[in-house]
């Protein structure tokens, strides 16, 4: 392995459930937003588009629909339950922004995931946490989820792929373990 300021970066990223309410700089957005940008695409296509929120109002609202589509998942552990349910369970983890990355009809997935790691890996070099987010997906994907997308100014046509939590990390989580799934040939 060898190592140097891209791979100590990346080895060093972890999913951050708690974070310090300190706001993210514009400076660091616009680092984090420009750095998602330069991923590649398919044929350059580019179809994706980037919601940063940090009106605190609004974090609140995606986190209403968050729990709510959560409490609706089947088999949900009742631990998560348990949690999910206390008044002051943040689903973005009280992070001051929330990165909600959308592609239009017709899209890749594909594009919006590479724009989004970029973007984890521009703030993990920033000294700043992310946490991908699922439940922003299940959150976003029903009317209401479709009206929010609207109000935040998300084009006509679009949908969530995914919502990225960042801010400055309140915990250093241990890294989570990985199996050694890839093989060499020849
Ligand atoms: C597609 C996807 C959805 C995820 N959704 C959530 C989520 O809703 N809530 C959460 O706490 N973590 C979520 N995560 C974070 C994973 O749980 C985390 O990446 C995994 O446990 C590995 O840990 P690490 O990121 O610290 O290496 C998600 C990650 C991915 C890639």
């Amino acid at each position: 392995m060898i190592w140097n300021e891209v791979t100590k970066t990346i080895a060093h990223r972890r999913s951050i459930r708690k974070y310090s309410p300190r706001p993210v700089t514009a400076e660091e957005l616009e680092t984090i937003l420009e750095c998602g940008l330069m991923a590649p695409t398919g044929s350059n296509n580019q179809r994706w588009f980037t919601a940063a929120v940090t009106d605190p109002a609004l974090l609140e609202e995606v986190g209403v629909l968050q729990k709510k589509a959560m409490l609706a998942m089947p088999g949900l552990p009742a631990s998560k339950l348990e949690n999910l349910k206390k008044p002051d369970f943040s689903p973005t983890f009280g992070a001051p922004l929330l990165l909600i990355v959308c592609k239009p009809d017709g899209g890749h997935d594909i594009d919006a995931c590479l724009l989004g790691e970029n973007m984890v890996l521009a703030a993990e070099s920033l000294g700043l946490g992310t946490c991908v987010l699922g439940s922003v997906t299940m959150a976003l994907h029903g009317e209401a989820g479709k009206a929010f997308l609207k109000k935040l100014g998300v084009p006509e046509g679009h949908s969530c792929v995914y919502g990225i939590a960042v801010g400055a990390p309140a915990e250093e989580p241990a890294p989570t373990p990985r199996e050694k799934k890839y093989a060499v040939i020849g």
